[in-house]
């Protein structure tokens, strides 16, 4: 397959830093504002263009605009999250989330999917490295979509209905499911992210040493 060089897009101006430090998991979207063409193009380009092993590029990415197909979708996705809770904690509806919960807001996502008014499935050829060759596009994928003003979250599925998200969308057997991301303009505002200090996270020079920062 022939390569292309792609420039960097005019529309993406944001200040790499701004685009960082802001992104965040967008789970209330906008389901009246499209995004366009044009803004998805730029995102995939900018995820095309992430580190992968040997440069073999295994990522590929199903786009989902159709109304009726995310709403289809919307429905398995709910499925999945509370399948994961399900295994996971024996959760099976709101109340048996334990109110300090961050799946408190992840199970807003179970509701909200059907609201993107678009969705990104991320698959990549094969297994072994596919991973690891994939999320660094992914991650390119999300910033690109912060500096074009579009929110977006990544997350996952759960086996119980990857064979019918996959047949859905005529996706081949062989191609190994990743993570799904639904894209669209946020409703509302967003705080600012929070996360440990890497001072609390980073050793220097040996295992447990901390970094010259608090
Ligand atoms: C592997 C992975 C799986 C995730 N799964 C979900 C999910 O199922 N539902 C959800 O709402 N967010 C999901 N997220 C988003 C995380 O909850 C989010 O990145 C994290 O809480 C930090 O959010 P913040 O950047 O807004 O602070 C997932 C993120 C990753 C990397």
């Amino acid at each position: 397959m022939d390569m292309v060089r792609l420039d960097p897009p005019a529309e993406l101006t944001m200040p790499i830093g701004e685009a960082m430090f802001s992104q965040r998991a967008t789970r209330r979207l906008d389901p009246d504002r499209p995004v366009t063409d044009a803004q998805l193009e730029i995102i995939l380009n900018a995820a095309s263009k992430a580190p992968n092993g040997g440069n073999t590029q295994p990522a590929r990415y199903l786009v989902i605009r159709e109304r009726d197909a995310i709403n289809e979708f919307g429905k398995l996705y709910f499925e999945a999250w509370w399948a994961k809770r399900r295994d996971a904690y024996g959760w099976s509806s709101k109340a048996d989330i334990p109110e300090d919960s961050p799946y408190r807001l992840a199970a807003l996502l179970a509701d909200e999917m059907v609201n993107a008014p678009a969705v990104i499935l991320v698959y990549s050829e094969s297994s072994g490295v596919a991973a690891s060759s994939t999320f660094p596009g992914v991650q390119n994928l999300l910033l690109a979509a912060r500096a074009l003003g579009l929110g977006s979250v990544l997350t996952t599925l759960h086996a119980e209905v990857m064979e019918r998200v996959n047949a859905m969308f005529g996706v081949p057997e062989e191609m190994v499911f990743h993570c799904c991301i639904p894209l669209g303009y946020p409703r509302g505002k967003f705080g600012p992210t929070s996360r440990l200090p890497t001072s609390a996270t980073t050793s220097w020079d040996r295992w447990g040493q901390t970094p010259p920062w608090k």
